[in-house]
């Protein structure tokens, strides 16, 4: 009976059996919880960013790519705009496309953001105070950014260049955000979304666009210690930090990372309605498109090493590419 008993019971699985499920559930957990995540929010009703935040919304290079499906999208919501970019006839036709398509009010401020922190920078953050003084602006996106000059190293650049890239992607961020945090304060209501990248967040290194991902580093820091520094005064500060966009930005990349860009990029217009959809949603830190956070999940299971090895070859092959057109005449 006893040896009957023992023949019918299920064998216990061995124990690197064990060991190995409890691995992979360790893995398959956070792309999981992110795509529950994203699915509920996608399920969920979105915002009414006008009644939520306030009338008007403040962005910055609005004029191509991201920041101009931003704003498109932020006014078929029914938010107004203040537009803050450095060509004026850019940004003349985005006002107006803006206007004919949405009919919301906008206003714009030519403002080259490299310049601040000098007598003309000064000018332009006058005019831009100036813009929202009376407005009920519930919405600042810093999303104006640049990666040039591109993949190189450090000392292949000229200082000027550097000194370029790190006034727009934070000294202007952090001005033009001060700028516009006391009326929010005041009115105890507001989002503000600033533009990080994958490059510094969800990947150890980014060799030969070190300055950019150092600056988006800073973007990534500044907009956590704001989340908790203004979460009490009704101001939901976040930080978006996505992988490939299929902008301008990242055109030249196509012919190295066709494959990749095809896969991982979404189009602006895609981004801009997720990202919209994730304002004052979710964590500080967030990659509001689908695939980038399932690419984020992926991320975190290599080893740096490996990620250091990859980045660095794939950025090697950038900079070829630069160095062959840069080269060419015109
Ligand atoms: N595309 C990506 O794959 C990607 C990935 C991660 C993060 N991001 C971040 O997302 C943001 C938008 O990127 P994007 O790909 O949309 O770039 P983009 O197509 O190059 O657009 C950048 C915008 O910023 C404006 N701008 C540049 N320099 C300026 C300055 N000195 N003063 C005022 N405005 C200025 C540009 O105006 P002009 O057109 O007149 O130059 C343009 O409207 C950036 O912060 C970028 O770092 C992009």
């Amino acid at each position: 009976m006893a040896s009957f008993l023992r023949q019918d019971q299920p064998a216990a699985p061995p124990a690197w059996f064990v060991s190995l499920a409890v691995i992979g559930a360790l893995y398959v957990a956070p792309f999981l919880f992110r795509l529950v995540t994203h699915l509920s929010l996608c399920l969920r009703r979105p915002k009414d960013l006008r009644r939520r935040y306030g009338a008007w919304a403040v962005v910055t290079g609005p004029t191509s790519g991201i920041g101009r499906s931003f704003a498109l999208e932020l006014a078929s919501q029914g938010m107004n705009l203040v537009l803050v970019d450095l060509n004026a006839a850019n940004l003349r036709e985005i006002s107006d496309t803006i206007r004919s398509r949405h009919g919301v009010q906008t206003k714009t401020v030519v403002f080259d953001l490299s310049s601040v922190a000098t007598p003309q920078g000064d000018k332009a953050m006058a005019r831009l105070k100036e813009a929202i003084e009376g407005l009920e602006v519930g919405v600042l996106v810093n999303n104006a950014g640049v990666a040039k000059p591109g993949a190189m190293y450090l000392h292949e650049a000229d200082a000027d260049a550097w000194v370029r890239m790190i006034k727009v992607n934070l000294w202007a961020v952090t001005e033009v955000t001060a700028a516009v945090l006391p009326g929010m304060v005041e009115r105890g209501r507001g989002a503000v979304v600033n533009m990080g990248s994958a490059s510094s967040e969800a990947i150890p290194s980014f060799p030969l666009y070190t300055i950019y991902a150092a600056t988006k580093r800073y973007v990534a820091q500044f907009s956590r210690s704001l989340y908790v520094e203004y979460r009490s005064k009704g101001i939901d500060v976040q930080c978006q930090a996505p992988f490939f966009v299929a902008t301008g930005m990242v055109s030249r990349l196509s012919e190295t990372s066709r494959l990749t860009l095809l896969l991982v990029a979404p189009t602006p217009d895609a981004y801009a309605r997720a990202a919209v959809r994730w304002m004052g949603h979710g964590p500080p830190l967030c990659a509001p498109n689908l695939c980038h956070q399932l690419l984020w999940c992926l991320a975190a299971a290599v080893p740096d090493p490996v990620h250091d090895w990859l980045r660095l070859r794939a950025n090697l092959h950038h900079r070829e590419l630069f160095h062959t057109r840069s080269s060419t005449p015109s």
